[in-house]
């Protein structure tokens, strides 16, 4: 079947995709996105967090069919140009990259947090990234990061 999407702002399309293939695939192997990245493919730990209708999901949980007609923003969307996302320059400033696996879901979400709540508790950070998972950090620098992009956005 024919995908018919918009992706960060463009309209973009995919031949031959089979419905039950996830849209993180579509994205990756077919459209030359990325970012959004594979780790479990079984919705466990956030990697692939994407918008779709403004709404966070887990790209390797929606079926490509399901994405026909819709609007996905990537982490590739965040930038402005070659200026860095607000979350982007915080992540790296604070130290919140290691391996980098999980930093793709974890800005997106992040900056879905801070749509929502412009500048939310410790609590509330946690809860809000409860379903992105983080091997190497201990999410301390993840916090930290949170705060600075909140202050950020708030001054
Ligand atoms: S790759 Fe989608 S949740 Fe892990
Ligand atoms: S930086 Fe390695 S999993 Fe988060």
């Amino acid at each position: 079947m024919r995908i018919t999407c918009t992706v960060n702002g463009q309209p973009r399309d995919a031949d031959d995709v089979w419905e039950g293939e996830s849209l993180l695939y579509v994205l990756r192997e077919r459209l030359g996105l990325p970012g959004s990245k594979n780790a479990c493919e079984q919705g466990e730990c956030g990697s692939c967090t994407v918008y779709l209708d403004g709404e966070t999901v887990c790209a390797c949980l929606v079926a490509a069919g399901q994405a026909d007609g819709r609007d996905i923003r990537t982490v590739e969307g965040l930038a402005d140009g070659e200026r860095l996302h607000p979350v982007q320059q915080a992540f790296i400033e604070t130290g919140a990259v290691q391996c980098g696996f999980c930093t793709p879901g974890l800005l997106v979400q992040v900056d879905a947090l801070l749509r929502g709540n412009p500048d939310p508790s410790d609590l509330e950070i946690r809860e809000a990234l409860a379903g992105n998972l983080c091997r190497c950090t201990g999410y301390e620098q993840i916090l930290e990061a949170v705060h600075l992009a909140a202050s950020r956005r708030i001054g």
